[in-house]
């Protein structure tokens, strides 16, 4: 088994290291890690953002582990050269389409959601959003206006990208409460009708999944007025980035939601995936031990569950965090005072006791 770990910028070093504490604790046999440059630390080191070096690493591995990327000295460089290009090309060239986004609420933690702890108490939702389409991905560029300087970016989906992603959300939504909400902006936008007409196709070899279509605008305010009505959420890569991270105001902190983003590829002991914070390099905090760790360990739960076949490692990792996040360790995000290798020492002494 080949783990490859890539820290990147800000907090994505310091939340990995202790991922890294977790996996280390359990002590897998035949476990091979490797580490690589990626994002600013990459650019600055190496001169790209996603070295071929680093690409190759992620290639070879089962499965890769990723921090965040994003740099403020950063911020001006052209395009290609941004930090924020290595993860866009790391799911691209690794024909990652699929980015799963779980957002449960904890018992004990309603008290820091930003919604009412009684509406906290009902979130269990999962994200399903496409991830090498939409406009991250379409043609951009700059023209001169009439009105100045004019940047635009291309939106679309294709009948082929939409299907493909549509089964992985009707699959999850069987594995799950049996409901999909299909979120688009078809009342405005052609490549949102495309998706929906779509969706709608791919929903008849489901006949046990419940389908229903919401737009964006909706399913933002559905979200803070009762996300216990949320199952499933099938979504485009944009309206996909913004719901997760308002969904995990709705639990509690950004730094408590994972995410997987997975292909096609098979391995000997699973299915081939990066995983990730759904957060990013938090230059606010970076370098100060106050980000919360529990997104990269919950990262790293999904990851032994989703590439590497081990269930029992990624329940007990996933038991110890229920545990920690509703006890009196917390992170500043939670309105604590722990600081980030002290929520890491709590995760290892729960998965001891759970052992
Ligand atoms: P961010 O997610 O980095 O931070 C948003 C806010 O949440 C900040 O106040 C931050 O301190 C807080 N926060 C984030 N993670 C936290 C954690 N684990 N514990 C406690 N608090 C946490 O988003 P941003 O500020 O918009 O972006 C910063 C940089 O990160 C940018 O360069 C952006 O492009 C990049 N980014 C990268 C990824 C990624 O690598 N996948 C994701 C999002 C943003
Ligand atoms: C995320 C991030 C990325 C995205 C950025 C850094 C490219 O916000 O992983 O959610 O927009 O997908
Ligand atoms: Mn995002």
């Amino acid at each position: 088994m080949k783990i490859a770990i890539l820290p990147g910028d800000g907090i994505g070093p310091e939340v990995t290291e202790q991922a890294r504490r977790v996996l280390d604790a359990l002590d897998l046999p035949k476990l091979t890690i490797w580490e690589g440059d990626v994002g600013g630390i990459a650019y600055k080191r190496h001169g790209h953002p996603l070295p071929q070096e680093t690409l190759e690493m992620a290639r070879a591995a089962d499965a890769v582990l990723f921090g965040a990327v994003g740099d403020p000295d950063c911020d001006d460089l052209p395009r290609e050269h941004r930090p924020e290009q290595a993860i866009l090309g790391l799911r691209s060239e690794l024909g990652l389409f699929a980015n799963l986004r779980p957002a449960a609420g904890y018992p004990g933690l309603e008290d820091m959601s930003s919604l009412r702890p009684e509406i906290a108490r009902g979130i269990d939702l999962l994200v399903v959003r496409e991830l090498n389409g939409d406009v991250y991905f379409g043609d951009k560029g700059e023209r001169s206006s009439d009105g100045g300087r004019e940047g635009w970016d291309a939106m679309s989906y294709n009948e082929a990208e939409v299907r493909r992603i549509a089964h992985t959300g009707f699959q999850a939504a069987q594995k799950r409460r049996g409901r999909l909400t299909s979120v688009d902006k078809a009342n405005v936008l052609e490549t949102s009708r495309i998706w929906r007409e779509t969706v709608i196709e791919v929903a008849k070899e489901y006949p046990d999944v419940e389908l229903d279509h919401m737009y964006v605008d909706n399913a933002a305010m559905q979200m803070v007025r009762s996300p216990g009505q949320f199952d499933v959420i099938l979504t485009g890569n944009l309206f996909g980035d913004i719901l997760s991270d308002q969904a995990s105001a709705c639990v509690g902190s950004i730094g408590l939601l994972a995410s997987a983003s997975m292909g096609e590829r098979q391995t000997d002991f699973g299915t081939f995936g990066l995983y990730e914070p759904i957060h990013g390099s938090a230059p606010d905090i970076a370098g100060q031990g106050k980000a919360n760790p529990i997104a990269a360990i919950l990262s790293l739960a999904m990851l032994l569950r989703h590439s590497l076949g081990r269930e029992n490692e990624a329940g007990r990792i996933e038991r110890a965090v229920a545990k920690v996040v509703a006890s009196d360790v917390r992170g500043a995000d939670l309105g604590g005072t722990a600081s980030t290798s002290e929520i890491g020492d709590a995760v290892l002494r729960q998965m001891t006791a759970l052992a």
